[in-house]
């Protein structure tokens, strides 16, 4: 067995997680919304055509804040061909997808579902085939009272009141080739510089995203980040983050390791807004929003898995299914996130069924939790507060990681990889929340935490999520196989506490003061 110990104070915070952090995504691809989240005719519509298995368990899942319509989709969309009569609406050739794009489910129809919901809409402009003219309407559309060609249209088409859309990103993706009219930062930084105006002018209460990379194995990464935001950090509060963990490579110790990426990542972005601001000698920081993360690699290097011939609506692609070592990963990643709340303030888990998804069904049938369910829900509900600093003593080991771009095999080099990651947040009660991952394949962590001005605390849950076969998964007929279960070996004593960690695991334990 190894050991392990964290040292902790509630007086040494690095951030308050902001509500945002917890978002998810869902876009036009695959069956995320046809035959997802909208499915007229389903055992389980309503009278919408939105599935309430479905919404049942996305209220468990707990985003916050949801990114539509895309994502790829995004970038050669037209927002009016998905408002109005449906029967009027335009059928459409979606060239990010190769699918045909009924327009059926709209805006409108995403706003509403976010009501049902519960969650905060986040609306993605399309900079790509269109520009700040098209970006600009949308926001009078959905944002202006009325009186206007386009906030009256909205009314027309029976919402009287403006829907007050907040969180705006300018474009997706607009560093890759795969992009419809990708550009070069010069070019994105103009025209995001031009539609952020426009927009804000409409609506002087919005916040917006400009496009970081799509990747930190992209060519231009650090220095698209630099350009764009020479352009437009006056203009965005936010530059965005996107990362898809991978096991191309069959390694499961530098799978898990992988987030740690995602900590340089951040890391290095955060760098790079404050060089500009440096630069201008400008106080301002801009935010990041980590708007696509998750793992994914087996519904994405091949053709046959991101396209179906016939141009189908609503296709079964990218219909990853998730296994035990997937959402060990996973966690790894939420534990990234949450230790970088100061300058992470938002964040989308892509997407949320069906296409890369917590969340799978069949369509005309049941839905059921994937294994990345889990650490996401048990983040969204138990993140919520302070980030406290910790100190880790763990034992390490070397990883290497494979993040190919397109045909080119790329390996990064890595740090040690501590076998411990952990988070602690504080909430408002006096409560802890701790999430640890046991990256040891063979051996369990006894883990001694040090948790410093909390007075008594008590174990109100804990729970591990680990399995005897990583590659385990849920499916239709097993839902349940992969699950959290009780964790027997926790103990509080005063300010310590002790757990051990089994091989291979991720763990949360939620005290409460008493
Ligand atoms: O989430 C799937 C795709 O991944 C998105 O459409 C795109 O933005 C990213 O490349």
């Amino acid at each position: 067995m190894r050991k392990a110990s964290v040292m902790m104070d509630r007086d040494f915070a690095i951030g308050k997680t902001d509500a945002r952090l917890f978002g998810a995504f869902v876009e036009h691809v695959g069956r995320c919304v046809y035959g997802g989240i909208y499915e007229p005719g389903h055992p389980t519509a309503d009278e919408r055509g939105f599935r309430q298995d479905v919404l049942e368990l996305v209220k468990e899942l707990g985003p916050t804040i949801m990114r539509y319509p895309g994502g790829n989709f995004v970038s050669g969309y037209n927002w009016e061909d998905g408002v109005g009569p449906v029967e009027t609406r335009p059928k459409r050739l979606d060239l990010a997808w190769f699918t045909k794009e009924p327009n059926t489910f709209g805006t409108n129809e995403f706003v509403e579902w976010c009501h049902a919901a519960g969650i905060e809409p986040m609306l993605a402009v399309n900079l790509g085939t269109r520009s700040g003219d098209a970006a600009r309407n949308l926001v009078e559309y959905c944002n202006h009272p009325g009186g206007t060609t386009w906030s009256d249209l909205r009314r027309e088409h029976g919402w009287e009141k403006p829907h007050g859309i907040k969180f705006w990103c300018l474009g997706n993706e607009m560093d890759g080739p795969w992009q419809m009219e990708y550009k070069t930062a010069t070019q994105y930084g103009l025209v995001a510089k031009e539609a952020a105006k426009m927009m804000r002018w409409i609506d002087p209460t919005i916040e917006l995203a400009a496009c970081g990379s799509s990747g930190r194995n992209m060519p231009t990464f650090g220095r698209w980040e630099d350009e764009v935001l020479e352009h437009t950090f006056e203009h965005a509060e936010y530059i965005s983050l996107h990362t898809y963990l991978n096991n191309y490579a069959g390694d499961t110790g530098g799978f898990l390791a992988s987030p740690d990426i995602m900590d340089m990542f951040i890391d290095e972005v955060v760098a790079i807004a404050d060089g500009v601001a440096a630069r201008r000698r400008s106080p301002r920081r801009i935010m990041l929003s980590f708007d696509e993360w998750n793992v994914w690699y087996r519904t994405r290097r091949s053709r046959a898995d991101r396209v179906k011939e016939g141009w189908p609506i609503g296709p079964a692609i990218l219909e990853e299914i998730y296994n035990v070592e997937d959402a060990l990963a996973f966690g790894g990643a939420v534990i990234s996130l949450l230790n970088h709340a100061d300058r992470v303030k938002a964040a989308c888990l892509a997407q949320l069924v069906n296409a890369i998804a917590p969340i799978m069904t069949e369509t005309e049938g049941p839905a059921w939790r994937q294994t990345i369910f889990w650490p996401f829900a048990q983040m969204s509900r138990l993140g919520r507060g302070s980030v406290l600093r910790t100190r880790v003593e763990s034992e390490t080991y070397s990883a290497t990681y494979y993040d190919p771009r397109g045909t080119q095999d790329l390996y990064f080099p890595l740090p040690e990889i501590s076998y411990l990651k952990v988070s602690a947040v504080a909430d408002d009660a006096g409560g802890l929340s701790l999430f640890l991952l046991n990256r040891d394949l063979s051996q369990e962590v006894d883990v001694d935490l040090e948790v410093r001005n909390f007075g008594r605390l008590s174990v109100v849950e804990a729970t591990e999520l680990r399995h005897d076969n990583l590659k385990a998964i849920n499916t239709k007929e097993r839902p349940d196989n992969v699950e959290p279960v009780s964790l027997r070996e926790v103990a509080v004593d005063g300010g310590k506490v002790r757990a051990t960690l089994q091989p291979a695991s991720w763990t949360v334990v939620k005290l409460a003061a008493n």
